[in-house]
């Protein structure tokens, strides 16, 4: 039983299109070869592939890749673009779903470890990832940081973003629970408005770190983007890189 979200059929299908700029080769292009990078001539399973947005670019690199993802849905999107030969997906828990064989990269990017609403299983997502890696391979995660800053005491709203197209995103949080809700207000061209949210367990860099360290793996690296610049107290997302031990 996992505390993620379900992502349903309406979402699934609407996915690539409401996610339009993560798409896009200036997001694309660095994440593959930052990821195609690390996995080198090895193989690299993806935690949360979804509809395959990096996986199916990173398998076109020539790179083995294998997903996990919970989502029927979300899979059978991935599915409409790329066979099972090509990139063979697993239907489960990233947190403790086991998939045949070692790699050399476990990945899991666009803030989804978030979407386990718990910290144990946020733990076991980090055990599980440690236990598909061959020693000295590399579990890359890419999650926001929390944007507490920006809240005056008192305040649990934090307006995201507002996108050309009248996409209107504001976060909520509960700092006792760690709690995130992420609500989205789409602007339809027959002129309704779309709501949608989402709910995460936000977690900062150093708790990764703590998780990781639970795991067995260590810390190799934080960038503050796939270009791998300098992550800084004023960076709002980060890529961490940590390692399984060579002999462990
Ligand atoms: C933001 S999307 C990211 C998809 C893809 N990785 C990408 O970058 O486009 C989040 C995905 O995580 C999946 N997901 C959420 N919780 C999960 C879990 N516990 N195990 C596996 N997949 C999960 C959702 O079904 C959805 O496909």
């Amino acid at each position: 039983m996992t505390s993620s979200e379900v992502w349903d059929e309406d979402t699934a299908i609407r996915y690539d299109a409401s996610s339009a700029e993560m798409f896009g080769p200036e997001v694309l292009d660095p994440t593959v070869d930052f990821l195609a990078d690390l996995a080198g001539s090895g193989a690299a399973l993806e935690f949360a592939v979804g509809t395959g947005r990096v996986a199916i670019p990173l398998a076109t690199r020539g790179v083995a890749v294998t997903g996990i993802e919970l989502s029927e849905p979300m899979a059978a999107q991935l599915r409409q673009k790329v066979d099972e030969t090509t990139l063979p997906v697993v239907m489960g828990d990233m947190a403790t779903t086991r998939v045949p064989g070692e790699f050399d990269l476990v990945y899991l990017v666009f803030n989804t470890i978030s979407n386990l609403r718990t910290q144990a299983e946020q733990v076991e997502c980090f055990r599980n990832a440690a236990r598909h890696l061959k020693p000295g391979g590399r579990f890359v995660i890419e999650l926001w940081v929390p944007a507490i800053r920006r809240m005056p005491p008192g305040q649990s709203v934090v307006p995201m973003s507002m996108g050309e197209n009248g996409h209107l995103v504001f976060d909520t949080y509960n700092l006792a629970t760690q709690a995130c809700t992420s609500h989205h207000y789409f602007h339809e061209a027959d002129g309704t408005t779309r709501y949608g949210s989402g709910n995460f367990r936000y977690i900062w860099p150093a708790e990764c770190d703590l998780m990781a360290q639970l795991a067995g793996l260590e810390f190799e690296a934080r960038y503050a983007d796939w270009h791998r610049a300098p992550f800084t107290s004023d960076s709002d997302s980060h890529i961490s890189v940590w390692r399984k031990p060579a002999t462990s």
